[in-house]
């Protein structure tokens, strides 16, 4: 199957009440590792590049992993650029076969967010592609930026109508509090989501496609798991599982996941290493971190995206 845009898929997760999971990609083997889950449960998926991604694999290299991903397993899937940092990034992935691009102005002033997501997305909609635009700042760090908690602040729901007027976006990235990376929440700190501004923004925009970036959860095993066999995490907490279930069942179509990817693979490297520490043929300790990977992706479709048999 020839890859699609995200347009169908959250028309129909919209309606469903459940969302499609975005999941960052950057070798041949958490390619596997997704769509393998993916197909297990006969799921719809988005695999997004980032810019740092683009820089390590190389942009012909992705492409052709997640066409060849495609190709084998039938189902719809849409290839993304993430946080897409400038036009120039955003038309060589849209000239280059990607089918869905994000523009990331939400550190710019709000009229100049307006008018460098405009301009992506009339380049984009004249060749086929669809764009997420976003409002709102998160905490964390993606690619070389930090943004402190102090500098993040949440989307003011009376924007919200305006900018994807004014822009034509295809979808929204809103911040209600999660945030990128493994430390979302201090150890003791309880984990709150903003529920109240996604209910504002769902009444300012009804049936449009929000998103959800730094959802990951963190899970504790795999924590757990690379202390015990040598690493050194700082106590992590990411987003319950639950938060995500009910903003899957509200506005959000698309939950953005990295860092539990990372996290599982990692936790499964270390794990063969110190149980087999004679190894040194990289399929050895890549088999187990895919599996894993194909794992945690396969528990996000089943008990928080909710997007099994939607392909
Ligand atoms: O939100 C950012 C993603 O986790 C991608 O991370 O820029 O290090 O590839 P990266
Ligand atoms: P996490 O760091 O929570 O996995 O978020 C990833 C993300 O938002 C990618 O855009
Ligand atoms: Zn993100």
């Amino acid at each position: 199957m020839p890859l699609v845009t995200t347009k169908k898929m959250f028309e129909d997760a919209y309606k469903g009440g459940y969302a499609v999971g975005a999941f960052n990609v950057n070798n041949m083997e958490i390619i596997q590792g997704i769509t393998r889950a993916a197909k297990k449960h006969n799921s719809p998926v988005i695999l997004q590049v980032s810019a740092g991604a683009r820089k390590y694999a190389s942009h012909g290299y992705l492409v052709a992993m997640v066409k060849a991903a495609a190709e084998e397993t039938g189902l719809p899937i849409a290839l993304h650029l993430d946080h897409g940092p400038d036009f120039e990034t955003c038309k060589a992935c849209i000239d280059g076969g990607f089918t869905s691009v994000m523009i990331d102005g939400s550190h710019l002033p709000y009229e100049e967010n307006v008018a460098l997501t405009k301009q992506v997305v009339d380049y984009a909609h004249a060749h086929g592609c669809v764009v997420e635009g976003e409002l709102g700042q998160l905490a964390g760090i993606e690619d070389d930026v930090n943004v402190s908690e102090e500098d993040a602040n949440f989307t003011d729901p009376d924007q919200v109508y305006d900018f994807v007027t004014r822009t034509g976006v295809d979808s929204l990235a809103i911040a209600i509090g999660t945030s990128h990376g493994a430390y979302k929440f201090k150890p003791g700190q309880k984990p709150q989501l903003r529920f109240d501004i996604l209910k504002a923004v769902e009444e300012k925009l009804p049936g449009f496609p929000i998103v959800l970036h730094g959802a990951s959860s963190v899970n504790q095993d795999d924590v757990k798991t690379i202390n015990e066999f040598g690493g050194e995490m700082p106590d992590a907490i990411g987003i319950p599982e639950e938060m995500l279930r009910e903003a899957a069942s509200m506005a959000v179509c698309k939950i953005n996941v990295d860092s539990d990817i990372r996290i599982a693979m990692t936790a499964a490297i270390r794990k063969h290493y110190s149980e087999n520490p004679k190894h040194f043929d990289p399929r050895q300790y890549l088999t187990p971190a895919r599996d894993a990977i194909e794992g945690v992706v396969s528990h996000k479709i089943e008990t928080v995206l909710g997007c099994s048999d939607k392909a």
